[in-house]
C-alpha cells in the first residue's frame, strides 16, 4: 500500500514528538476501506515507521501535501478500552427515528440513534431517511444507499437493531406495535434519553423521534460512547456495493495518471443565497437567489462586503484557483470536483479552469447510466463522498455545520489523517481584496502564510465550534505508547472477549429472546 517515493515527513503540528506511527499510509483505496469496514475489524491497523520527528512547517511542500499528514504516533481506533457488555437481552422497547435532511446530516443522525438506542437499552428499528426535496426525488431509504446486514451485524455488541417494529398479539389479532411520536429537543442531553424518552418507551413500547437530526448532544462526557459513534459513522456505515463499485472505478480512472485532489466546490445556489453573498452576480443571478432566499431562509439583512470579510462567503472558483496556485500547485494537477450544479455558469469556471485544466467530476469520469438519471441524488452524492475520502488531498471551499465537507474531514482523519487543505476564509478575504484593488505584490506570500497556520488534517485539539463528526480526536484514536492511559490503544484481542461476552449473554437469554412479549404485555 505504500506510495512510491514514500518517507517520513520531517515536520507537522504534532507535539507529542517521537514515535511516528503513521496512519493510512499512501494511497486508500477502496479496498483496503472495505476490508477495514467489514471484517468487523474495529481495530485499525497501521503501519508504524517508528523514529518520525516533528516540527513545526515553515513552508508549504507540495511533494510533502500529497502524502498523509504527521500521525505523532497516533492511530485510528474504536474499539471499547473498558468494560463494554452486550446489549442486555431484555429490551426496554423500540427506537424508532427519522432522519432528515441530506446524505450527510442522515449520516450523524445515524450514528446519534444508534447510540441513543445504546444509552436506553433499546432495539432500534432501522432509521428511516427522509427524502429531500433539495435533491430531488430519492426514496431509496436506507436500504438504497447502506448495506444493511452489514450495519445490524458490525454492531451486534452495541446494540439490537431490526428492520421494522415487530407484531404483537392482543385480543386474537395481530398488529404492529404503535409508536408514540416525540419531537425531540435540540441537542438533547443524555439525561433526556434516559428520563423522559425512556418513560414513554416504557409506557409504549415503542417511541418515534422526529424529525431526528441534531437531537442528541455531540459533546458527549463518556468516551466510550463517542466511540460507539466512530464504530458507526467509520465501520458499520458502509455503502452499497455497487456505490463502492462506481466509487472504486472512478477513484481508478482518475488515478492511473497519479495522484490527485478533490475539491467540495459549495457555488451553489442554496449555499449562496444562505450565506447572502450576491454582489459578484449579474442582476437576473441576483434576482434568483434573493428569491430562493426568501422562499428558504429567515429574512435577515446582509451586506456583501461584510459577510465576505467575515469569511461567511464560500470560496469562489476563481479563488479557489489563485489559493492552490499560491500553494504552488500547477496546471497539471487533477482536480475532481464534488458538488451540485455550480452556479454563475461559465463567466465563474473559465478562470479557475485557466488555472486548472484537469477538472473532472464524476459525470465526466463515468459515463453510468445510474449516475446520470441521479447526479444530484443520494447516489450521485455518495459517490462523490467516496471519491473525496480516497483522494490524495480534499478541500472544502465552504464548512458549515454537519454538511458534507464536515463529515469528509472527520472520516479522512479517521482514515489516516490524510491531507486537507482548509482555507481560512476570514484570514485569506483582506488578502483577496487587495488583490482585486491591484495590489498584486506578495499576494501569494501573504495567502501562504494563512495556510501555514492550518493543520492540514493532522491530530488536534477540537475547539467549539469545531463538531465531533469533524474531528473525533483524542476519543476515537490511541497510542501505543501513551503520555496519559486513556490513550492506550486497547488490546488486539478485544472482539474475541466481546464475542464471548456476546455468547454468554445470548444463552442466558435465549429463552427470552423468542417474542417481543415483554413489551407486547405493556
Ligand atoms: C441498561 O442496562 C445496563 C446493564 O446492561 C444497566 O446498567 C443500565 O442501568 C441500563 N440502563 C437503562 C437506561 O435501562
Ligand atoms: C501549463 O503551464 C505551462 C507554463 O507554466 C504552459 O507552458 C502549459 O501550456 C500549461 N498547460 C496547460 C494545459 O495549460
Ligand atoms: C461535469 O462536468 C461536465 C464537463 O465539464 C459538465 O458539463 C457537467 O455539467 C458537470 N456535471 C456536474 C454534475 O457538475
Ligand atoms: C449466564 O448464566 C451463567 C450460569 O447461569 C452465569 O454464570 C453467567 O454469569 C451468565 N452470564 C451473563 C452474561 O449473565
Ligand atoms: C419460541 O417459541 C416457540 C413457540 O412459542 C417455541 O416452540 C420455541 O421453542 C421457542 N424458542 C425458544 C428459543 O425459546
Amino acid at each position: 500500500m505504500r506510495r512510491p517515493g514514500y518517507h517520513h515527513r520531517q515536520h507537522g503540528k504534532s507535539t507529542t514528538g517521537g514515535g511516528g506511527v503513521k496512519g493510512m499510509v499512501g494511497r486508500l483505496s477502496i479496498g483496503v476501506v472495505v476490508i477495514l469496514i467489514c471484517t468487523g475489524s474495529l481495530l485499525f491497523t497501521s503501519t508504524s515507521n517508528g523514529g518520525g520527528r516533528s516540527a513545526y512547517r515553515s513552508e508549504i511542500n507540495i511533494e510533502e501535501l500529497w502524502r498523509s499528514t504527521d500521525s505523532g504516533g497516533w492511530r485510528p481506533s474504536s474499539a471499547p478500552r473498558s468494560e463494554w457488555p452486550p446489549p442486555p437481552s431484555e429490551t426496554n422497547g423500540y427506537l424508532r427515528v427519522r432522519c432528515n435532511g441530506g446524505l450527510n446530516q442522515q449520516r450523524s443522525a445515524i450514528c446519534n440513534a444508534v447510540l441513543a438506542a445504546r444509552i436506553m437499552n433499546a432495539t432500534l428499528v432501522l432509521p428511516e431517511l427522509d427524502v429531500n426535496s433539495f435533491w430531488g426525488r430519492d426514496d431509496s431509504g436506507f436500504h438504497g444507499i447502506y448495506d444493511v446486514e452489514h450495519f445490524i451485524q458490525s454492531l451486534r455488541f452495541d446494540v439490537r437493531i431490526v428492520e421494522s417494529l415487530p407484531e404483537i398479539r392482543k385480543n386474537g389479532k395481530t398488529k404492529k406495535i404503535k409508536a408514540l411520536q416525540i419531537n425531540p429537543p435540540r441537542d438533547a442531553e443524555v439525561s433526556w434519553y434516559t428520563t423522559v424518552a425512556l418513560e414513554k418507551m416504557k409506557q409504549h413500547g415503542a417511541i418515534y423521534l422526529t424529525p431526528f437530526s441534531h437531537r442528541l448532544s455531540e459533546e458527549v462526557d463518556n468516551p466510550e460512547y463517542q466511540r460507539l459513534r466512530c464504530r458507526v459513522n467509520y465501520h458499520a456505515l458502509r455503502f452499497k456495493p455497487q456505490i463502492m463499485k462506481l466509487s472504486q472505478s472512478i477513484v481508478d480512472k482518475l488515478r492511473t495518471q497519479g495522484h490527485f485532489m478533490s475539491i467540495h466546490l459549495r457555488f451553489e445556489m442554496d449555499m449562496l443565497a444562505f450565506a447572502g453573498c450576491f454582489d459578484i452576480f449579474s442582476p437576473q443571478q441576483q434576482k434568483t437567489l434573493k428569491k430562493y432566499r426568501e422562499e428558504n431562509f429567515a429574512p435577515k439583512k446582509l451586506v456583501y462586503s461584510e459577510r465576505r470579510a467575515i469569511g461567511k462567503c464560500p470560496l469562489t472558483p476563481e479563488e479557489v484557483g489563485l489559493l492552490l496556485r499560491a500553494m504552488g500547485f500547477d496546471n497539471s494537477t487533477r482536480i475532481y470536483l464534488a458538488a451540485g450544479e455550480l452556479f454563475g455558469g461559465e463567466k465563474f469556471m473559465k478562470p479557475f479552469r485557466s488555472l486548472f485544466p484537469h477538472l473532472e467530476n464524476h459525470s465526466s469520469v463515468e459515463h453510468s447510466e445510474e449516475l446520470a438519471g441521479n447526479t444530484r441524488g443520494l447516489l450521485g452524492s455518495a459517490v462523490d463522498y467516496m471519491v473525496c475520502l480516497l483522494s490524495d488531498i480534499f478541500m472544502p471551499t465552504y464548512d458549515g455545520p454537519s454538511n458534507f465537507a464536515n463529515n469528509l474531514l472527520g472520516h479522512r482523519l479517521y482514515y489516516g489523517f490524510r491531507t486537507t487543505l482548509r482555507p481560512d476564509r476570514k484570514g485569506l478575504a483582506p488578502i483577496f481584496i487587495d488583490r482585486e484593488k491591484g495590489k498584486m505584490a506578495g499576494f501569494e506570500e501573504a495567502v501562504r502564510q494563512v495556510m501555514l497556520k492550518t493543520n492540514f488534517g493532522g491530530p488536534h485539539k477540537r475547539v467549539s465550534p469545531e463538531s465531533f463528526y469533524t474531528n473525533s480526536w483524542p476519543e476515537c484514536f490511541c497510542q501505543m505508547s501513551p503520555q496519559n492511559l486513556a490513550d492506550k490503544c486497547p488490546p488486539d484481542n478485544v472482539l474475541e472477549i466481546l464475542n464471548n461476552q456476546l455468547e454468554s449473554e445470548d444463552l442466558n437469554s435465549s429463552a427470552l429472546s423468542n417474542s417481543s412479549g415483554s413489551v407486547a404485555e405493556r
